[in-house]
């Protein structure tokens, strides 16, 4: 009898070893489903090993948490999209449990657990990896999934490498790099999602856990490309819809949008480490006006403070800093100043005292501040992970406020010390739940901008502008990231280019890079080219390090000045359409900087390492950059009519191309179908434009319409409906433009509308019901030299336009042409 009870026991310990449900080697799997339990749209599952919850969170997103012990109280960061009422249909057989929505189908194999998603007309999008699926080495989580034929991987956030991470490996653990290398990893910044694409499919994966993550797209295997995290939960989002921007969409529902930036932060923006004292503040803030190089931001490194003092100015470089900022806001500029999180240990220094007193430092566990050296020395840092810690930094914020400061720019936020070590064992709030730096620390950062922009909010009279280095999905509520410290050299720009693609499909619309490159100096051409795209980035701040020489436009000669203050003016004359690109991120987390993976998604070329660097920026323009030292480059045009900015010769789509470059032209397309509102020149956003507005419209063979929006640029009224909004039509099967009625309580500051037509025919003729409008046949040109020897010699071209002027009344305008 004992003899076969042993055996027994012995061939299910055998056959759960081969089903792989046991322990082995320190792994532990998921194991197989031993209980069911739905509830409405959640589903309870127990398994051999591990506790599982799968939930229909919307139509299109499917929740999946699995913990080797029983799950913890639901607490994120990042999510705060809440769960939509959902049409789920819960299946169940001896093998499978089915979850069907009305857009995705999960189908759960019992033996062993692993999951598998579906279209609802069956066609597999995702499924784990049969044989390894989840599991557990320790602490540290990993869900496999099958690596499908042709597979390609988009995102992740702030990731070096190609746009394709197919092949590539990745971490995220913020950290300060100087210098980083173009194959870096990681940087400073967490953002756990991910595209997949394959066989005409797309789908995304947002793992949100804020341990140390890893993702493999294929790095050293063959198999399979695989998530996970070095302790806490499996907590996935699986996204599905057939478009890219739809997918967007969803991310960003869960973790929400950025709010409408001020306009200001829209403008050119002059930066160096570090501008002081107030003189030479001052006189570069009279040189852009002299050289007439349009500018709205100075923004002041960490020498404004007294011994790089939190909260300080150095009396000495700044004896009135309200006045100072006064004179500058009288000249139309705004100021942005640093700070980091490090408060310096000093007795009787009042930060420091008030945030002893309050208790906000994060300790080790005998209850004593960590403390750790940065630019002040020996540092105490607040808890951003605590109510209290965060209370306590809004209302610091006030000293900003006090000064007259618009901006606030987060650095070092990570949290970087030196040596780069701070110990596993210090302790944060984590609002309420406790815990230690390794669950902690990937979103300080996000934290410590959420307080910024809260206390700015609170304390600032106008829409404040916050900027970060170190962040975690969702910082987008709050803050722009930059992406570090770059180095002056052609792949840091290009490489530039597709972190801020990468970062665009990962929620974060509103970014940067240092344009010209922090560490080093650019050569000429390199400078140039920088600049020129500059002008096509969301924040577009020219910033360079202590020891690198002046990169001011001014400071690299006459051709140089030209060339840049044209592509600076350009930028200035598109903040209609600018604008409008970060009210269309406000509300579907559209990115300003496009991937082609967005609108391309399957086309093969889009891919090709050869164009990866090619990005739209808004709906109409496509950007082609490359290295300075480049006289022909090759671009793709994808499907579709093309225009030349420049000349506004006509392309078809569907081609390779090779193009001439010259130091004075970035190659930008336009997509046919495009609609483009443009305004005067001006110098600063503070400066009215002239009351007509430039409506472009490039003709193409589909219908296209955008969202014009306006608002005062500043403050939160139009949280309450006070903006200026309609779309704009174009449709070339009707032959018609049209404008909808206007909505919001804004009013405009246009008076007129000019419409400016490209590539229509001769004899087109513009009606507006019985009425005939007046056409004029004319030149236009994006790049307006001042000198005449500048623009006979870079300038020249022109686009043959036809231009015909309205008024830009409230109700419809219906065109036809
Ligand atoms: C590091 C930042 O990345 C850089 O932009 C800044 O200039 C320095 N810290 C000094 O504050």
């Amino acid at each position: 009898m004992k003899i076969h009870y042993l055996a027994i026991t012995l061939f299910a310990t055998l056959l759960n070893v081969k089903q792989g449900f046991c322990q082995r080697n320190g792994i532990t799997p998921t194991g197989a489903v031993v209980s069911v339990q739905a509830n409405g749209q959640k589903i309870a599952i127990k398994t051999s090993n591990a506790s599982v919850e799968v939930t229909a969170y919307t139509p299109s997103v499917i929740r999946v948490r699995m913990d080797s012990k029983p799950l913890d109280t639901d607490f994120s960061y990042a999510v705060i999209g809440k769960v939509t009422p959902t049409k789920v249909n819960v299946t169940q057989t001896d093998k499978e449990i089915g979850i069907a929505t009305d857009s995705l189908k999960a189908v759960i194999q019992k033996t062993p657990f692993s999951i598998a998603f579906y279209t609802p007309d069956g066609k597999m999008i995702n499924q784990d990896e049969q044989g390894l699926n989840t599991s557990w080495v320790g602490t540290a989580v990993t869900t496999y999934k099958k690596m499908q034929d042709d597979e390609h991987f988009v995102g992740l956030g702030e990731k070096t490498g190609a746009l394709d991470r197919k092949g590539s490996g990745f971490t995220n653990w913020n950290s300060d790099i100087y210098g980083y290398s173009v194959t870096q990893d990681p940087l400073y910044s967490t953002i756990p999602f991910y595209i997949g694409i394959h066989h005409g499919l797309s789908y995304g994966i947002f793992l949100d856990n804020t341990y140390q993550s890893d993702f493999n797209f294929g790095a050293s295997n063959n198999r399979f490309s695989s998530f996970g995290a070095r302790g806490g939960e499996m907590n996935y989002y699986f996204i599905y819809h057939k478009k890219v921007a739809d997918i967007i969409k969803s991310y960003t529902y869960l973790t929400g949008r950025m709010p409408m930036p001020p306009m200001w932060s829209l403008g050119y923006q002059q930066n160096r480490y570090s501008y002081y004292p107030e003189e030479e503040v001052m006189h570069i803030a009279h040189t852009l006006r002299e050289k007439r190089i349009p500018a709205d931001g100075i923004t002041l490194d960490i020498h404004y403070m007294d011994r790089y003092q939190l909260f300080t100015w150095n009396k000495d470089r700044f004896p009135n800093p309200a006045g100072m900022n006064a004179e500058l806001k009288k000249l139309g500029f705004k100021t942005t100043v640093i700070v980091d999180p490090g408060i310096k240990v000093e007795k009787g220094a009042p930060a420091y005292e008030s945030g002893l007193k309050d208790s906000v430092y994060i300790k080790y566990p005998d209850g004593q501040p960590y403390t750790g050296q940065v630019w002040p020395g020996w540092c105490n840092f607040t808890d951003f992970t605590s109510e209290k810690g965060r209370t306590w930094w809004r209302k610091q914020v006030n000293f900003f406020a006090q000064s007259g400061v618009s901006g606030i720019w987060n650095d070092m936020n990570e949290i970087s010390t030196w040596g780069q070590k701070m110990p596993d064992n210090v302790m944060f709030d984590y609002d309420g739940k406790q815990t230690n730096h390794l669950q902690a620390h990937n979103v300080y950062g996000m934290q410590m901008v959420r307080s910024s922009y809260e206390g700015a909010k609170e304390h600032f009279p106008e829409r404040p502008f916050i900027l970060s280095r170190s962040g975690y999905a969702g910082m987008q509520r709050y803050s722009a990231i930059w992406t570090g410290d770059n180095r002056a050299e052609d792949d840091h720009m290009l490489q530039g280019v597709r972190l801020l693609s990468s970062l665009g499909l990962s929620g974060v619309s509103f970014a940067a890079m240092d344009i010209g490159g922090f560490t080093g100096n650019p050569s000429i051409p390199l400078y140039t080219r920088w600049m020129e795209l500059g002008t096509f980035t969301p924040y577009f701040r020219n910033h360079t390090a202590n020891q690198a020489k002046s990169a001011e436009p001014w400071t690299m000669g006459e051709d140089v000045l030209d060339i840049t203050r044209n592509y600076i003016g350009l930028r200035y004359q598109l903040l209609p359409y600018i604008y409008s690109t970060f009210y269309e991120s406000t509300q579907s987390g559209m990115p300003v900087v496009r991937s082609l993976a967005i609108n391309y998604t399957f086309d093969p070329k889009v891919m090709d390492a050869t164009f990866q660097n090619q990005y739209e920026f808004g709906n109409a323009f496509m950007v082609a950059p490359f290295e300075s030292g480049k006289e022909y480059g090759k671009i793709y045009l994808p499907q579709g009519t093309w225009y030349d900015l420049y000349t506004g010769s006509v392309e078809k789509g569907g081609q390779e191309k090779i193009v001439p470059l010259t130091i004075s032209k970035l190659p930008v397309y336009v997509k046919g179908g495009s609609i483009i509102p443009m305004q005067s020149l001006v110098q600063t956003t503070a400066e009215q434009p002239t009351d007509t507005l430039d409506i472009h419209v490039y003709n193409g063979s589909t219908a296209n319409s955008m969202v014009y929006y306006e608002d005062d640029g500043k403050s939160f009224g139009y949280e309450k409906g006070d903006f200026y909004k309609r779309t704009i039509n174009f449709d070339p099967q009707k032959h018609a433009i049209t404008f909808n009625a206007v909505e919001g309580s804004y009013t405009s500051h246009f008076k007129h509308i000019r419409l400016v037509l490209h590539g229509f025919d001769n004899s087109a003729t513009i009606t507006a019901g019985k009425q005939q409008i007046k056409i004029q046949d004319g030149k236009y040109s994006f790049l307006n030299a001042a000198s005449t020897d500048i623009k006979e010699r870079y300038y020249a071209d022109a686009c043959p336009v036809k231009y015909a002027t309205i008024s830009n009344q409230q109700g419809s305008i219906q065109l036809k042409y």
